[in-house]
């Protein structure tokens, strides 16, 4: 804050490194300057909605063409951070799945599993390239379209997508290496399903690999953010990948559902809730020996265990970034707090204190700290969770900070005096929601963590290394972060136990969930 305001005494423009563009135009500053009345005033990012048009509709992407689905239908992608409408994307149906598949398939057979690595490594490099190029029109769509604030998705998703890429072009010619003494040959076409929470990195999650290890792609983003698959689509031609080699069909439940059951996919990779994904599991389990291939990673519950000896303010920043980062739209968020008894009065008043500084509101703004939530029904489930944890007896503790009038938001919330059978300390909330539970010893704190159907992800708050590793042993979940939370790293596998699915992204675990052992 200090800094802020010196170089605003001193009439700069600049507030932090990223917010100066030699493009932007400088308007005195009080018309930059959003008023947030109870709160300080900041100067607003220079990224803003006129910068990167958004077509009126947008086409679905099968064999290298932009082409209209079969049956005409579209859908409206809304800003939910306005309710304004971006555009119309396309319904596909059965038969534009159908297509899809057949091109995914050409381009197996004909041009990209032939192809050597060292080749395939070039395509997946420039498009890496030019997802680095072009990722502040990138992240600026992805905060459009799905509400998270833009410092998330141009220093976060941005950046992770990039890194995604380069990772697994880096594996392409190298194949051979991952898996000693073993020929990994590709399985396919592969059938992608993805979330609304990262659209862009799940995206990248999924086809890098792929297509590093010789497979082509069909991928289904989610209804409530296509935008930037779309521009993905642009940026495959721009890097002159051959047609086909990844195909996107839009559309929402049932263009999945297609996918899933069309023939000719010898594998399906599906993020997302795990009520869908027990869906998808026994669909394809109908099919037996036709059967592609099956990988999932679903919802989670994670325990952010903070023990005494902990430091307390650190603790407290990521409890913060474990829960409230891209407004609790995370599968593996720290959404179940266990403090040790000693600080729990300390700890709530920090954590009380702290939401307090959060700022809510337009996504666009570089110093906003919780965006839009997805979507009305996602608000509508945050708010029905919230309510029976209320009328279960939890306290509930939130922000007083003024919500905008138009769009969808939930401020961030703590609930404390919630027992473990409660529905917010069992189910997945997908909201800025935590729940505050304690406990007195180790035993305590993993058997409590462990008792949920999930097993994403965890995080454990010490000084003493060998508490974490005892309680990383203990836990479990397929993350297990130790002083810290929520970070991510191309190079790291990333997957759960129990209803959190099976399978792992990332890393060289990543690659043999695309590859055939021989
Ligand atoms: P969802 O699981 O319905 O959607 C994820 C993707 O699956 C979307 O692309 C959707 O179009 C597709 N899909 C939906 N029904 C399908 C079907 N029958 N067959 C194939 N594909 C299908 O998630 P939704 O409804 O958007 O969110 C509901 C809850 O799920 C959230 O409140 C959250 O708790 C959880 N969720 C978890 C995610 C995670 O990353 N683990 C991501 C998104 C949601
Ligand atoms: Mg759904």
């Amino acid at each position: 804050m200090a800094i802020v305001e010196k170089r605003r005494k001193a009439g700069s423009s600049r507030t932090t490194q990223h917010s100066a563009s030699a493009s932007t135009k400088v308007l005195p500053l009080r018309e930059r300057t959003l008023n947030f009345g109870d709160k300080w005033d900041y100067a607003p990012s220079p990224e803003d909605n006129k910068s990167f048009p958004i077509a009126p509709r947008h086409e679905l992407f099968i064999g290298g063409k932009f082409v209209a689905p079969r049956a005409r239908r579209y859908f409206d992608s809304i800003n939910p951070a306005t309710e304004e409408k971006l555009t119309e994307i396309a319904h596909a149906d059965g038969r534009d799945v159908a297509a899809a598949t057949a091109a995914a398939r050409t381009a197996y057979e004909k041009v990209w599993s032939p192809m050597s690595g060292r080749e395939r490594g070039k395509y997946l490099y420039r498009i890496a390239r030019i997802i680095q190029e072009r990722s502040r029109e990138l992240a600026v769509l992805e905060t459009m379209d799905g509400g998270k604030p833009i410092k998330e998705s141009r220093d976060i998703d941005l950046p992770l997508v990039a890194a995604h890429f380069f990772y697994y072009a880096g594996w392409a010619d190298k194949l051979k290496y991952a898996f000693p003494g073993r020929s990994p040959r590709p399985l396919g076409v592969a059938g992608q399903i993805i979330p609304w929470n990262f659209p862009l990195l799940m995206a990248a999650w999924k086809i890098a690999p792929a297509l590093a290890c010789g497979n082509t792609v069909v991928l289904k983003p989610a209804e409530t953010t296509s935008i930037t698959a779309m521009r993905l689509a642009q940026i495959f031609q721009e890097a002159e990948l051959p047609p086909g080699v990844v195909n996107i069909v839009t559309g929402a439940g049932e263009t999945g559902a297609a996918l899933v059951q069309q023939r000719g996919i010898d594998k399906i990779a599906f993020t997302g809730s795990t009520e869908v994904g027990k869906l998808i599991a026994k669909s394809v389990a109908e099919r037996g020996a036709d059967a592609p291939r099956l990988t999932l990673e679903l919802g989670g519950k994670a325990a952010n265990i903070v023990f005494e000896d902990a430091a307390i303010d650190q603790a407290i920043e990521g409890i913060i970034a474990g829960i409230y980062f891209n407004q609790g739209h995370v599968c593996c968020a720290g959404s179940r707090l266990f403090v040790q008894e000693g600080i729990y009065k300390t700890v709530i008043r920090k954590l009380r204190d702290r939401i307090q500084t959060m700022r809510v509101g337009n996504p666009l703004d570089k110093n906003t700290d919780i965006g839009a939530i997805n979507s009305a029904t996602q608000l509508k489930k945050i708010r029905a969770l919230v309510q029976s944890g209320v009328d279960e007896g939890a306290h509930l503790e939130q922000t007083r900070c003024r919500l905008p009038a138009k769009g969808y938001w939930y401020p961030p919330t703590f609930l404390t005096n919630v027992t473990a059978s409660h529905r917010v300390a069992q189910e997945e909330i997908f909201g800025p929601v935590l729940s505050v539970m304690t406990f007195r010893t180790p035993e305590e704190a993993f058997e409590r963590a462990n008792n949920t159907p999930y097993g994403l992800s965890a995080g454990v708050w010490t000084d003493k290394g060998s508490k974490i590793f005892k309680m990383a042993q203990k836990l479990r979940a397929g993350v297990v972060w130790a002083n810290t939370f929520n970070k991510f790293d191309p190079t790291s596998p990333f997957g759960g136990y129990k209803e959190s699915g099976f399978g792992r992204e990332g890393g060289l675990q990543g690659l043999s969930a695309y590859c055939r052992l021989e």
